[in-house]
């Protein structure tokens, strides 16, 4: 059965965790979607460990239309979010909504929008109005990278923790379904989480927030140096494509590759045809 916002608030009431996982392409989003997970985001994210870039304030509005329509046909279950890309909805409330919409037009079901300054708000407020369901994002927010200076964790003591729940309080007010809080103590997110409606998932946050959302890349190991703290490896994507690429060019070279059961072969007949063939 399909997971929808009102669900995922539900989880929160009942004590359930909600697993929430990134994913870009079809198959990622059908495989884990089988597996049981509960959200899907198609992160901005993309934009490092797709794309190649160096942060996500590079990825393109229609980069993340192409990812989201994707997982979207891959997601039967899952609620599937779209992470509105840098300056997709910082530059006027009514170009957001329009953008906004291009996402769930794409197959989304709700979007992701970073920070929390009265603008963005606002366009929360104008996003449910609207009948886009609004995933907020607070923290660590890295579309302001440049503004933040770099990878800094956030709400380190009492006052910035509690500068962050009053942002989220009125985030919530505005009517975001659920909010997602990345790299800061695991203290503060749950002082956070515990003094919230609706639900935390955390990123780098600890236990203590309703549920957890991870990069797919980083639980299966397909980075390459930089593994954040906080991330859990459950396989090594990136030495299995190695090591397979390795043998398959050993393979190729020997001409073991590919055998009589990988070939298509020819009837008796055509091949006799073939091999009485004398050039003239
Ligand atoms: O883009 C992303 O992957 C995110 C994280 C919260 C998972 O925003």
């Amino acid at each position: 059965m399909k997971k929808t916002v009102k669900k995922i608030q539900k989880y929160k009431i009942e004590n359930k965790k909600i697993a929430a996982l990134t994913a870009y392409d079809f198959y990622t989003a059908k495989y884990i979607d089988s597996a049981g997970i509960d959200l899907i985001l198609v992160g901005d994210s993309a934009a490092n460990v797709v794309l190649g870039y160096n942060t996500t304030t590079q990825i393109t509005i229609d980069e993340m239309l192409i990812f989201t329509s994707a997982v979207a046909r891959g997601a039967k279950e899952a609620l599937v979010v779209a992470d509105m890309p840098f300056l997709s909805y910082n530059v006027s409330i009514e170009k957001a909504i329009e953008n906004a919409g291009k996402f769930i037009v794409k197959g989304a079901d709700a979007v992701k929008i970073e920070g929390g300054s009265d603008y963005i708000i606002n366009l929360t407020k104008r996003l449910t109005e609207a009948g886009i369901p609004v995933l907020a994002h607070l923290g660590f927010t890295p579309q302001y990278i440049n503004t933040i200076g770099g990878n800094f964790i956030q709400g380190k003591d009492f006052d910035a923790a509690l500068k962050i729940l009053e942002a989220a309080k009125k985030l919530e007010a505005a009517g975001a379904f659920a909010i997602v809080l990345e790299l800061m103590p695991k203290e503060a997110s749950k002082f956070i989480s515990e003094n919230l409606s609706m639900p935390t998932i955390g990123i780098g946050a600890g236990c203590g927030c309703d549920g957890q959302i991870l990069v797919i890349n980083d639980l299966i190991g397909k980075f390459d140096d930089f593994s954040p703290k906080f991330a859990r490896k459950y396989f090594d994507a990136k030495s299995t494509i190695i090591d397979c690429a390795k043998k398959y060019i050993e393979d190729v070279i020997s001409g073991d590759f590919p055998n009589d059961e990988e070939s298509f072969k020819l009837t008796k007949e055509e091949l006799s045809k073939l091999e009485n063939y004398k050039q003239c």
